[in-house]
């Protein structure tokens, strides 16, 4: 998924962002924290992590202080504090796919890409996950996951080609970004 990334910069964001608060303030009355998660959820999903200025403005508007907001999006493995690539690789070290040659596959991941487990590619576009276990899908060892897709029974000379399934859709999705901010900025010139 590609993120937006832009609306940091957007005063626009930052107020869709005080509704959505408000409205789960008003849901949860009773626990800030049951109120925060959804928050923490729209901004991790539209940046890729919860920058600190989200953290800040956040903890503002539901009235305590930053560090304990720091330590929910912390506490959950979803939630991350630094920017992340667009896509997310985690390949299974679990015992089923390990023996079926996981260790490989996510080799070949690190070595296409030119990273080591845990880091994210210079071009934001990939993070390949350093702490992977049993994705659930035991019976088709090794598995890959990248974002939400599955991808079973992986070979190492299978990863190049996987991975130029994703570079070609995030090629596509920013042309597409790319021709709709010029038909904005053509519709305002008009
Ligand atoms: S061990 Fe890999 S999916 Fe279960």
């Amino acid at each position: 998924m590609l993120y937006q990334r832009e609306a940091l910069d957007s005063p626009q964001w930052w107020q869709g962002l005080d509704e959505m608060i408000e409205r789960e303030r008003e849901a949860n009355p009773d626990s800030w924290q049951t109120a925060l998660i959804p928050v923490l959820h729209y901004v991790q999903d539209c940046f890729g992590y919860v920058p600190a200025k989200a953290i800040n403005h956040v903890a503002q508007a539901l009235g305590v202080p930053a560090s304990y907001v720091c330590g929910v999006a912390s506490f959950y493995s979803y939630f991350s504090l630094e920017p992340r690539g667009a896509y997310t690789i985690s390949v299974c070290q679990g015992t089923a796919c390990f023996v079926r040659g996981s260790q490989s596959v996510l080799d070949e991941v690190c070595r296409q890409l030119d990273v080591k487990p845990g880091e994210t590619t210079p071009d934001m576009l990939f993070t390949v996950s350093d702490s992977a276990r049993c994705l659930g899908a035991c019976g088709q060892a090794p598995v890959m996951m990248i974002d939400d897709d599955v991808h079973a029974n992986v070979q190492p000379n299978e990863v190049q080609d996987i991975l130029a399934g994703y570079i070609a859709e995030a090629r596509r999705e920013m042309q597409a970004r790319e021709e709709l901010i010029e038909i904005d900025a053509r519709a305002q010139h008009e």
